[in-house]
């Protein structure tokens, strides 16, 4: 990666282990200023300090991504504190027992948890790109990534918000990467293709189990 020195990005959803952590301490090691966010302020102050232990430039903060106001708050931080802001990760999902592990089909989900997964994955996104793009349309910067899954494509019999969540990013990233295109500010769709908590058989360290966990790949596009 080429040309990311010195240059800002918060990763929504960033904790030890998991996909947003790792890209948090791979940006800061190709000189990128991370800021490492989540719901658990806790697990984004970890990673700000494992980037800051190798000289790397990073701050933690706590959000919440179903909160517009606090997602506001994180990117006018990020911009307080840095003067401007290059790329916006979107990666936090819920993948709680207590959420996916209950994301039966759609004869059967609970509302509740149709719900809060639209409003972690899709709803959420949308906040930060409402509040990220006007600051990249400024100056020319970007990306926003949005990360999306393999079940886009796949039809499961399980998972129907989680699905269909992560569908509606498709239409979200089309759009802005419409709107933002014009002014210079690219959008990415991510499709992660390996989980990084599974092992080589049966459930994940969360219990989400192996069929749950195939991947695929999108081809980039703005
Ligand atoms: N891991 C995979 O193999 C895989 C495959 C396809 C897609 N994805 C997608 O990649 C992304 C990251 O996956 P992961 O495995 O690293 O997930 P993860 O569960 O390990 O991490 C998600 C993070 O989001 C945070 N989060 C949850 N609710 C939040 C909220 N309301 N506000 C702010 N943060 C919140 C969690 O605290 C957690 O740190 C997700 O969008 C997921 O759907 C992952």
């Amino acid at each position: 990666m080429r040309g990311l020195k010195d240059k800002v990005a918060i990763v929504a959803g960033a904790a030890p282990g998991n996909i947003g952590g790792a890209t948090a301490i791979r940006l800061a090691e190709e000189g990128m200023k991370v800021v490492a966010a989540d719901l658990n302020e806790a697990a984004a102050t970890t990673i700000a300090g494992q980037i800051r232990d190798f000289g790397g430039t990073a701050t933690a903060k706590a959000f919440n991504i179903t909160d517009e106001a606090s997602y506001k708050e994180l990117i006018e931080a990020a911009v307080s504190e840095h003067g401007t802001l290059h790329g916006l990760f979107n990666v936090a999902a819920d993948l709680s027992p207590q959420n996916i592990g209950r994301d039966s089909d759609v004869t059967t989900v609970p509302l509740d948890v149709w719900q809060h997964t639209i409003d972690v994955n899709l709803t959420g996104y949308m906040y930060g790109i409402r509040h990220a793009l006007p600051i990249m349309i400024g100056q020319n910067s970007g990306p926003i990534i949005n990360t999306m899954s393999s079940a886009v494509w796949m039809g499961e019999p399980e998972r129907v918000a989680y699905q269909a969540s992560k569908s509606g990013l498709v239409g979200l990233t089309r759009h802005a990467a419409t709107l933002g295109g014009k002014h210079g500010v690219p959008h990415q769709p991510a499709v992660p293709r390996r989980h990084p908590h599974e092992d080589r058989g049966g459930n994940d360290d969360r219990g989400i189990p192996r069929e749950h966990r195939r991947h695929g790949a999108l081809p980039a596009t703005r």
